[in-house]
């Protein structure tokens, strides 16, 4: 049997679920699977569907893991990540049939409130990714997160209730899972939704990001590693949705490289990486990307590439970029972020 756990950076945008699973079946998603209960049983009750779970959990993804080996069940992939990022970077439009959202956290603190996954944004968001007449099911045990779920529902011209009501507080043919046996339990009472996608056109607002091939920019400069490093100072940069922030800098043990540590935020991904300023002989300098963590050259890491060969030439008037594979934006001058 192929593993099931899914090895989330060698997942292209977006992923061929059917490949993945080795055959062509109607996809369902259970978000925030915790203990894997509910997912495997989902698994079991639907022999002719592909079904993902998504956890950001690592021990709910290994108590998952194990039960779906136990059971042998076939039909069931494991992925740890932001449910969003799978939404947004790894499905097509239109390509999911069903979703679970089950007893998702509540964040119950007024300064967490922007944690919370259902929001409007994400049911567009959802919507985009879901068929027509595609299901979402979700439920909750907390009163407030109910109220807000309630309103963003009722508020979406994506969706519709199949129930005769926006929700029941009683559903005895689901499976229970663990935290709707401990919400019940502790006397709260449960909020159950069955949505489906209208037919109504969905704004495709979440674009699947693309890669670009490795970017790198060649310099001329009559400056020394030395004196680029002492002239460095940490920056923010911003351009529509990408934001890029300039950290450490470091010098490598073999004296002919710096290092930038940037940060760089283009939803639905965010990534920790290395550019690399290397000098190939004096006065000739290569700026690229460290392979440190297998980072994904999106836009973004264009964009970071641009800026940091356009500060470089920003710091003599003799110094000129000699060729470079980046965007035509990507040298645009410096732009500090606010
Ligand atoms: C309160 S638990 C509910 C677990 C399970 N569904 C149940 O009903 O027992 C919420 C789960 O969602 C997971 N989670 C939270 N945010 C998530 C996200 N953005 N993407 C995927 N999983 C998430 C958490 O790790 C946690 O396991």
């Amino acid at each position: 049997m192929t593993s099931s756990l899914l090895q989330n950076r060698q997942l292209p945008w977006p992923t061929n679920w059917n490949e993945i699973f080795g055959r062509s079946a109607p996809l369902i998603i259970e978000i925030g699977f915790g203990s894997g209960h509910f997912l495997v049983d989902l698994a079991q009750k639907r022999p002719s569907a592909n079904v993902m779970g998504v956890e950001i959990s690592l021990p709910s993804l290994e108590k998952a893991q194990r039960k779906v080996k136990t059971l042998g069940v076939q039909n069931v992939r494991l992925l740890q990540s932001d449910a969003r990022y799978l939404l947004q970077a790894l499905c097509q439009p239109e390509s999911i049939s069903e979703v679970y959202i089950n007893f998702p956290d509540p964040w119950p603190k007024a300064k967490q409130l922007h944690r919370r996954l259902i929001n409007v944004d994400f049911l567009h968001l959802l919507a985009t990714r879901l068929v027509p007449g595609g299901l979402l099911d979700v439920a909750t045990d907390h009163a407030d997160y109910a109220l807000a779920i309630t309103e963003a529902l009722e508020g979406t011209p994506y969706f519709e209730s199949r129930l005769p009501t926006t929700f029941v507080t009683e559903d005895n043919e689901r499976l229970r899972t663990k935290y709707e046996q401990i919400g019940l339990d502790e006397g709260r009472t449960c909020h159950y939704y069955k949505f489906a996608r209208c037919e109504t056109a969905v704004p495709q607002s979440y674009p699947i990001l693309k890669e670009f091939p490795m970017p790198h920019a060649v310099l001329q400069s009559p400056l020394q590693l030395d004196e680029i490093q002492a002239r460095y100072g940490r920056w923010q940069y911003s351009h529509n949705d990408c934001h890029i922030n300039f950290m450490e800098l470091f010098r490598a043990r073999d004296d002919e490289a710096l290092f930038v540590e940037a940060y760089i935020k283009e939803a639905p991904v965010a990534q920790r990486l290395g550019l690399v300023i290397r000098q190939r002989e004096p006065g000739n300098y290569v700026i690229n990307l460290h392979e440190l963590g297998f980072p994904r050259p999106t836009r973004g890491v264009q964009l970071a590439i641009g800026q940091l060969a356009t500060w470089l030439v920003s710091l003599h008037s003799e110094t000129e970029i000699l060729h470079h594979n980046l965007l035509p934006d990507a040298l645009e001058p410096m732009r500090h972020a606010a």
